[in-house]
């Protein structure tokens, strides 16, 4: 299983490219299933859960095309005949966002199944608002082997408030409702930039959608769907990640390709800690400039905190002078990097969902376990900071959502290896 080995104490320098946004990419692969026309997709991340999502779609009978060389961050998916609009246990249980496919197979074919994703390293994560949201629409809904079985004649529009903000759950049903019959109004929606790049390629597609980015969707029903082209926007979580290496190692760090008008709520937390950054349109330059200032954080939906971001922030505010309180608003179980950060000489106590996170402490090198895809991502920049050599293992959460991490933070400065298989045939199972 591969392992990440990093030196700590070198200040990054230079420029780093940011990827396509997984979150964007993830729903809109699942978009394919709406139309029998091809859907060209650029900018895609070559990251794992994008594979995972390939082999989903191709085990459905879709038809997968990769770009070679300078076109390989293409995918067309050609969703021509779908033999079997089925997800199986053994690819959901490896990524729960395989569930983003209910919602288009049940519009498309009128019949779907797809295991339920069960428990996750980070909170319990039911679909129970997919599940309730396809029922409004007039899906059957049937549960059985652990599976959810949906079928339809036509969906019909209606109006559906979701009663807690989900982003999957806000496309899963954006998705269904663009064939549907009718307009469908849907209330308390998830504002993230994931959601108004989905809606922008739908809309490319023929749907008529209006709201994206807004509590309220509103969406006109079309008898079909037809193929497009669409570049996926760039990572803001990768961006607030480099972000965070560049502040914490003293560095000065220009993160290109990214979108700073998605970063606003990390922008100004940096800002509050002490972080200089500068943006234009399309990069953020940071200059990393101790001591850092501790500073509170709550979770929220966007345009708040991004908790894909906490474990990162995490990490930063170990090296804050002063007591940070970090609290967990969205999933009940994401501080499982706050042990291992302990085991590097962090001072933090988790008292239910708030972290109070004692600093400036000095980091020292571990051997540390990744448990998931953003805590990995909180030890490789806490281990860019430590004395000595840090091993971080179970890396293969890293490289479900971050593309070619070591070589971009290698190409910087970082003192970074990989050790062992880049994917191993039996990865234990992990979700996001
Ligand atoms: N929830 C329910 N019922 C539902 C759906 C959600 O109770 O039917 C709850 C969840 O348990 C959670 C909250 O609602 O407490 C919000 O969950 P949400 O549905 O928004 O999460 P998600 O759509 O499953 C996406 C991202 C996550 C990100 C969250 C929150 C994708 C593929 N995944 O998950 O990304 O943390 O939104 O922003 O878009 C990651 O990339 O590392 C990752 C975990």
């Amino acid at each position: 299983m591969d392992k990440l080995v990093i030196r700590g104490g070198e200040p990054l320098l230079g420029t780093v490219r940011v990827s396509g946004a997984k979150n964007a990419a993830l729903p809109c692969m699942a978009a394919a299933l709406l139309t029998d026309e091809p859907v060209i997709l650029e900018n895609i991340p070559q990251v794992r859960d994008i594979q995972t999502t390939r082999n989903l779609l191709a085990a459905m009978g879709a038809e997968v095309e990769l770009g070679y060389g300078r076109a390989h961050h293409r995918t067309t998916l050609h969703c021509k005949n779908l033999s079997s609009p089925e997800a199986s246990y053994e690819l959901v249980k490896t990524m729960r966002s395989s569930t983003l496919v209910l919602g288009p197979l049940v519009a498309r074919c009128g019949r779907a199944r797809v295991s339920l994703p069960g428990g996750c390293a980070i909170g319990s994560r039911p679909i129970d608002m997919h599940i309730k949201g396809l029922e409004q629409l007039g899906a059957k809904i049937t549960q059985d082997h652990g599976y959810v079985e949906a079928t339809a004649d036509r969906l019909k529009g209606t109006e559906i408030v979701f009663d807690k903000i989900t982003v999957t759950g806000t496309e899963d049903l954006l998705m269904a409702a663009t064939l549907a019959e009718g307009e469908t109004i849907l209330q308390n929606c998830a504002r993230e930039p994931e959601v108004s790049d989905l809606a922008a390629l739908l809309n490319k597609m023929g749907a008529k959608i209006e709201g994206a980015g807004t509590p309220t969707i509103r969406v006109k029903g079309v008898s079909k769907l037809k193929g497009a082209k669409h570049r996926i926007i760039p990572d803001r979580i990768e961006a607030g990640t480099f972000l965070i290496a560049g502040a914490m190692t003293g560095g000065d760090l220009n993160i290109a390709g990214c979108d700073p008008t998605h970063l606003g709520a990390i922008l100004g937390k940096l800002k509050e800690v002490g972080v200089k950054t500068k943006s234009t349109s399309d990069s953020v330059r940071v200059m990393g400039d101790n001591p850092f200032t501790a500073s509170d954080m709550s979770t929220e939906e966007f345009p708040g905190f991004p908790t894909d971001m906490q474990a990162q922030f995490m990490a930063l505010a170990t090296q804050a002078e002063g007591a940070s309180i970090i609290t967990e608003n969205i999933f009940e179980n994401r501080f499982m990097h706050a042990q291992e950060l302990v085991r590097m000489g962090a001072n933090i106590k988790i008292e239910g969902r708030r972290a109070v996170i004692r600093g400036k402490t000095p980091l020292s090198a571990a051997a540390v376990l990744a448990s998931d895809l953003r805590a990995s991502a909180s030890l490789v920049l806490a281990a860019l900071v430590a004395d000595g050599e840090t091993i971080i293992d179970r890396v293969y959460h890293i490289d479900r959502g971050y593309e070619h991490i070591e070589e971009k933070l290698r190409a910087v400065g970082a003192q970074i290896r990989r050790i062992g298989e880049m994917f191993p045939k039996k990865a234990a199972p992990a979700r996001a």
